[in-house]
């Protein structure tokens, strides 16, 4: 069983008790009028494919744990995937991708290689919007040691500089970054 599997039931109280989502920025970032289809990796609740699937007709939503996913409303796709197997898509059929609060999930070494899929099931100008928490502010590094605790996994956090240099060398044009606090939400287009 995942870990996310176990603490299904009490996320989405969790996530709304501290203000942890970010769903009008991630919103605000996408050009929703030219989205017809949209990805969203690490979904968990779906509560980004829910609030988005009143304006975006397809969406898919993928995590590992199943548990999570059973909160997609019905307009919402869901597929198990374990992303370290890669994104089971084909290539450029997606206007739009998300990452929201799961990058620094990823273990050690494999940002660059999901950032890689994610250019590969985007279209020509298809946008990237990713939103984590910078690695260098001391509120993540509390947070570092609340999941350590919750989870017993050593997250790997990403600094907007460092993830930027990734989204670069992955053909990505950096469009807008909005930085606030301790929290990033950036969006790439690729070229
Ligand atoms: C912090 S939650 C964020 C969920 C959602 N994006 C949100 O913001 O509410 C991280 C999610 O990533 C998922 N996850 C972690 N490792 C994964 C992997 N290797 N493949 C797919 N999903 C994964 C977890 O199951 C969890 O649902």
């Amino acid at each position: 069983m995942n870990r996310f599997d176990k603490v299904s039931n009490y996320y989405n109280k969790f996530m709304n008790r501290f203000s942890l989502y970010k769903e009008k920025e991630v919103g605000e970032l996408l050009t929703i009028k030219n989205i017809d289809s949209l990805l969203d990796i690490g979904a968990g609740t779906c509560h980004y494919s829910n609030y988005l699937s009143k304006d975006i007709k397809h969406i898919m939503a993928i995590d590992n744990s199943v548990n999570m996913l059973k909160y997609a409303d019905d307009l919402v796709s869901t597929k198990e995937v374990d992303v370290y197997n890669g994104i089971p898509f084909e290539d450029e059929i997606y206007d739009a991708v998300i990452m929201c609060d799961f990058i620094h999930h990823l273990k050690k070494g494999n940002h660059q290689r999901l950032i890689n899929e994610v250019s590969r099931v985007l279209k020509k100008n298809g946008e990237f919007v990713i939103y984590d928490f910078e690695k260098t502010h001391f509120k993540t590094k509390i947070l570092y040691l609340f999941e350590l605790f919750i989870f017993f996994q050593k997250m790997d956090y990403i600094s907007v500089k460092d993830l930027i240099k990734i989204l670069e060398n992955n053909n990505f044009e950096i469009t807008k970054q909005v930085i606030d606090d301790y929290t990033y939400v950036i969006k790439g287009v690729k070229k």
